[in-house]
Order: C-alpha cells, then structure tokens, then sequence
C-alpha cells in the first residue's frame, strides 16, 4: 500500500513511524514531512494548506490511503476534497472538523447537549465584551474563535489584562479573522488531562491517556507554547474519572456530532479539566495532539494502519485497539528563544535510539547531508519504560545526548505527575 500522510511535525513523525510497522506498507509519502521525517518517508515538497497540490499529488501517485494529521487542512476541507476523487483518509471531514476550527460552535455544542464544560458567553462586538468582563471580573479566560496555532487563550488573573487580551483579538487583529468572534469563560481550576479517542462516529476507543506542558518555562511559567513536553499516562485520570469522562462527555460528544449532521471519523482530542464538580471539557481538537502523540502512539500495542482503518470503514467495534501498560515521556528540544523569537540553522547530532526511545523529529532540514534546526520545536525525546520515573529519566537521558547548540528543554516535564504518584 501506498500512504499519504500531511504534516511535517513531531507529530506526523510518530504517525509515520506507526504506520511503518505494517507489513502491507510499501512507501509512505509525506507533505511536507521535514528533514528527519525524510529518514522514515519520501518528503514531497507540498504544503499542508495546498488542498489542490496535495489532492493532485494523491491522483498522480496512486495513493491508497491518506492521513490527515494538522487541524488546518482538516478545517479547510482536505479529507472532503481526498475522498471526492476516491482515497480513503484518517480524518474528520470539514464539517465535522468545525468542533476545533470554531470555539464558539464548540462551546454552543456542549451548551446545547449537556456536556460539561465552563460557562461562557460568545462576542463579535467589543464593547458587550468589555462591559460583560466588567460586569463578571477576574479571573476570567479569554479565547480567540478560531484556529491560532494553540496561543489565541488568555487565562486573564486580572481585569484589565482580560480587558487588553479583548482589545488585542478583536481591535488590534492579533489572531486576523480567528479573533473576530471571542469566548469568553468562567476560570477552572484543576489538573489538565488529554484524552485522544479513536472514533468511527458510532464507537469511541479513548487512548492512554497524557499530560501536555504548554507553558515554555520549568514551573509551568512563560508564555504558552505548542506543548514543550508530555507524559503518559497521566495519574489524574483515574479509572473513575475515565469512567465519567465516558458517560458525561465521549458519548455525548459523538452523539451531539451526529446530530448535528457532523459526524465525527478520526482522532476526537478531548482537553479536559479535572475540577472539584467532575471532569470538563476545556477544549476539542479534531487531531492527533502534538507532543501527546509522541507519548501515546509508542504505547500503542495494536498495528495503527488497521486502527485507522477501521474508523474510516466504521468497523471500529469491531477491531481491538491495545495499549501497553508501560509509561512514556517526551521531553522536547526546541530553539532557544521559542516562542517568541529564535533562530534556526543549527547542526543536530542525533544520538543512536535502541528498544524503548525514539528520537521524533518537529523541525529540521537536511542540507548536504546535514540535518538543520527548522523552526520552534525542533526534536522530542522519547522514552518507554515501566515507571513513569524511569521514562523521564530515559527521555532526559536521550535529550542529554542531543547535539543542538541552540537548544532548550523544560527540565521538569512529568514532576507534576510523579507528585501525584506519590500523593
Ligand atoms: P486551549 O487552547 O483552549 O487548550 O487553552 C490553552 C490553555 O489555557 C489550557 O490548556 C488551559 O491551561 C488554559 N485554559 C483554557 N481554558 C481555561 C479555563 N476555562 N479555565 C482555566 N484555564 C483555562
Ligand atoms: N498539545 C496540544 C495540541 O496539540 O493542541
């Protein structure tokens, strides 16, 4: 079989390198993949956002099966436009790829059926949005509607930091038209979990479950990132809260998409909060998360080509999907500076990996036979072992062993985990 899969991440690495343990698969594209990914797939030089280019490259190649990995060709319609000319694909169709690309419809759709999640109000004038801050204080959460590469929310301690996050999204354009609209919500508190779910539209099979680091300092401090590091699984969810989490909002999600007319196929990414009232949803993506898929494919027991195949085909009840009940770790390397402002070009030396630790490249590129930092998040370290101790320490381990001059890590991904552990 020939596969197509879009995306040049981490994340699309770990897909890759999946999907290449099926023995039925002969050649893996990627577009546009990155310079390490180009060790495990043939890199095509089309952009994830280029729906005709990638649509005609599928036509010309004869692809027999396309996974599409990151929320923005998935909100512009990529798996509608693959399936029109015949290849099946992993993931959610435009419509249904609404539930991430519009927080407002999301918000609006937990509203509607019951599903737990932190009281709202949605704006598109900017002064109802500033009276209702007024009116309700801090701390108070301010989200950009659209898509905005993870860093369209304010969590605003104070009024007038709300007040400017408003000011900034729908004045000063920061987000463009993502920031037209805003939600803005009740502050929750709790341990964040990140459940992935393969589902079909009539089965939902949650995944081991992870734990995201978003913020770019040790302490949970600095501005929000893409996710600086994940663990998995994640000792907050309990077989009690996976239990309620199934009951209150997996199923009643799938449902309320099928209602809607919106039927869900693909990865369904809940963003949970695990607060004193119950878990609640903070947010839906319709994708693999990045750096969660790092942590939880290499837990991943079952072939990920037959799982996803079965959601595409609707089969989902009847495939087994297995996970290991070891733990993992990826600790991410990323360009000093990120996210704000930092340099790429620097020459990478990876270390040998061997059973239980993979080396998933973000963002990189080869140039003469050398491979180069290319963006933010440039490598995840990646470790499996028994313990959630030992993973980290196997993922540090691996990071130490980097060559990257101008690379950082957070040096305390999981300890928020294993204080937990511990009680
Ligand atoms: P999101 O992009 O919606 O996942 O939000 C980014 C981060 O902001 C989340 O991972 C949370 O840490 C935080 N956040 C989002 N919504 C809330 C909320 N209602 N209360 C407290 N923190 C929130
Ligand atoms: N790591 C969070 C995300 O993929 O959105």
């Amino acid at each position: 079989m020939k596969i197509l899969v879009v995306g040049g991440g981490g994340r699309e690495h770990a897909i890759i390198k999946a999907i290449k343990k099926n023995p039925d698969v002969e050649k893996i594209y990627a577009l546009p993949g990155n310079g390490g990914i180009a060790a495990d797939a043939v890199c095509v030089n089309v952009g994830a956002t280029d729906i005709v280019g990638i649509v005609d490259f599928a036509a010309k190649n004869a692809i027999d099966y396309a996974v599409v990995a990151p929320d923005d060709p998935l909100a512009l319609g990529c798996v509608d436009e693959l399936e029109a000319i015949g290849i099946p694909c992993f993931g959610p169709s435009r419509d249904a790829a609404v539930i991430e690309a519009s927080k407002a419809f999301a918000k609006s759709l937990m509203k509607k059926y019951g599903i737990p999640t932190a009281r709202f109000e949605t704006f598109t004038n900017m002064d109802r949005a500033l009276e209702y801050i007024d009116k309700v204080g801090a701390p108070i959460v301010v989200k950009a509607d659209g898509l905005a590469l993870g860093k369209g929310v304010t969590v605003a301690m104070s009024v007038e930091e709300a007040r400017a996050a408003v000011r900034d999204m729908m004045e000063g354009g920061k987000f463009g038209a993502s920031g037209a609209t805003v939600v803005i919500e009740e502050y929750l508190e709790g341990p964040e979990v990140s459940v992935l779910s393969f589902t079909d539209g009539n089965t939902v099979v949650p995944m081991v479950s992870s734990m995201d680091h978003k913020r770019a300092g040790d302490g949970d401090v600095g501005p929000n990132t893409g996710g600086m590091g994940t663990i998995a699984p994640n000792p907050f969810y309990t077989p009690e809260v996976a239990e309620r989490c199934m009951r209150e909002i997996f199923l009643p999600t799938i449902k309320a998409m099928n209602a809607e007319g919106r039927t869900f196929r693909g990865c369904l990414y809940f963003g949970l909060m695990i607060t004193k009232d119950g878990p609640k949803v903070i947010e839906y993506n319709c994708r693999f998360g990045d750096p969660e898929t790092q942590v939880v494919l290499p837990l991943l027991k079952s072939d990920l080509l037959t799982v996803m195949r079965a959601v595409t085909d609707g089969k989902l009840s009847e495939t087994k999907v297995e996970f290991s009940d070891k733990s993992a770790c990826c600790v991410v390397l990323a360009s000093r500076g990120y996210p704000v402002k930092y340099q790429s070009g620097f020459e990478l030396g990876l270390p040998r990996t061997g059973e239980g630790r993979e080396i998933y490249v973000a963002g990189a590129e080869l140039r003469d036979g050398k491979l180069l930092s290319h963006g933010g998040r440039v490598l995840g370290c990646v470790a499996v072992e028994d313990d959630l101790e030992d993973a980290i320490a196997g993922a540090y381990e691996l990071a130490d062993q980097v060559r990257f001059e101008n690379g950082f890590c957070r040096r305390d991904i999981g300890q928020r985990a294993i204080k937990a552990l511990k009680g």
